[in-house]
C-alpha cells in the first residue's frame, strides 16, 4: 500500500527521467488512458522527459501561477494515477512534506519517494477520508489537488451525472481532509450540474479563481477552480 523509496525526488521535474509512460497494472480500465495515447506536443515532451504523465505540467503550471505548494505541506491528491502530479507535489514539499494520492488505478511503479503514498481506492467510498488522513499522518491537508475525471461513456447526459457524483463526492470530503485556511486546485469539467457545485465551491473559500490551461488539451472542456483560505467545514 504505502510507497517507498530510498530517495526523496527534489531535482526539477524535466530531470525525472523515466523509461516510458505508464500504464496501471491492473484490470481497472483508468478514463486517463485514451488520453494520454494520444500524441501531443506535451505528451511527447513528457514521454522524452520521462515523466509519467503529460499531466505533470498542469500542475507546474498551477504552481507557477498560484504557488499554491510549499516546503513541508502534506497534500491530498485525488485522483492520481499514473502519477504525474505525485512526483511534481513530492519534489515541491520536499522531505519534510507527505502527499498521498489515491486512485481507482495503481500507481505502478511506485513513487520512488518516501513522502509520497499512493492508495487504491474509490473517491465516492466512504472511508475514502479515513484512508487518506491516516496516510497524512492523521492531520488534514494544508492542499487538496484533485485532477479526477470521470472514465467518459460518450453518453453526455451519463458523462454529466458521473462528473457531478464525483465533484460531490470530492466536495464532501473537504471538511474532514483540508484543514481551515488550506489551499484546493481541482479539475472541473464543463456542464450546468458541474457549474453549480463550481459556484458552492467558491463560497467555501475566501478566495477562488477558474483558470483554463495553457497545458490543457485544445479543445477540452476542463477547467481548473484554484482556491485558497478554506473556511472550514466541521462546525
Ligand atoms: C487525468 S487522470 C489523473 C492524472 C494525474 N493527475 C497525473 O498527474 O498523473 C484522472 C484520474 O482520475 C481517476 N478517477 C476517476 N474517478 C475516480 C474515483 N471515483 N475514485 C478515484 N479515482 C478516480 C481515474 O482513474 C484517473 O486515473
Amino acid at each position: 500500500m504505502h510507497s517507498s523509496a530510498t530517495s526523496i525526488r527534489t531535482r526539477p521535474l524535466a530531470s525525472m527521467r523515466r523509461t516510458s509512460m505508464h500504464r496501471p497494472a491492473h484490470p481497472i480500465p483508468s478514463p486517463a488512458m485514451p488520453r494520454y495515447e494520444r500524441k501531443d506536443h506535451l505528451h511527447q515532451r513528457a514521454k522524452k522527459e520521462g515523466l509519467r504523465s503529460r499531466a505533470a505540467y498542469k500542475l507546474e503550471e498551477i504552481q507557477k501561477q498560484f504557488s499554491l505548494l510549499s516546503k513541508g505541506d502534506r497534500v491530498a491528491d485525488l485522483g492520481c494515477w499514473p502519477g504525474g502530479w505525485l512526483e511534481v507535489a513530492s519534489r515541491l514539499v520536499g522531505p519534510g512534506g507527505r502527499v498521498a494520492g489515491i486512485d481507482l488505478a495503481e500507481v505502478d511503479p511506485p513513487i520512488a519517494a518516501p513522502n509520497v503514498t499512493a492508495l487504491v481506492g474509490d473517491l465516492e467510498d466512504a472511508e475514502t477520508g479515513a484512508r487518506l488522513l491516516e496516510a497524512l499522518g492523521g492531520a488534514p491537508a494544508d492542499v487538496v489537488l484533485s485532477d479526477a475525471a470521470p472514465k467518459l461513456t460518450g453518453v453526455r447526459e451519463r458523462d454529466r451525472a458521473n462528473e457531478e457524483r464525483l465533484l460531490e463526492a470530492i466536495e464532501a470530503l473537504l471538511p474532514r481532509l483540508l484543514r481551515p485556511g488550506g489551499s484546493f486546485a481541482i479539475k472541473i469539467l464543463e456542464g450546468p450540474e458541474a457549474q453549480q457545485i463550481d459556484r458552492r465551491l467558491r463560497t467555501a473559500f475566501a478566495k477562488a479563481k477558474t483558470v483554463k490551461l495553457a497545458s490543457t488539451r485544445k479543445g477540452s472542456t476542463e477547467r481548473y477552480l484554484v482556491a485558497r483560505d478554506y473556511r472550514g467545514g466541521e462546525g
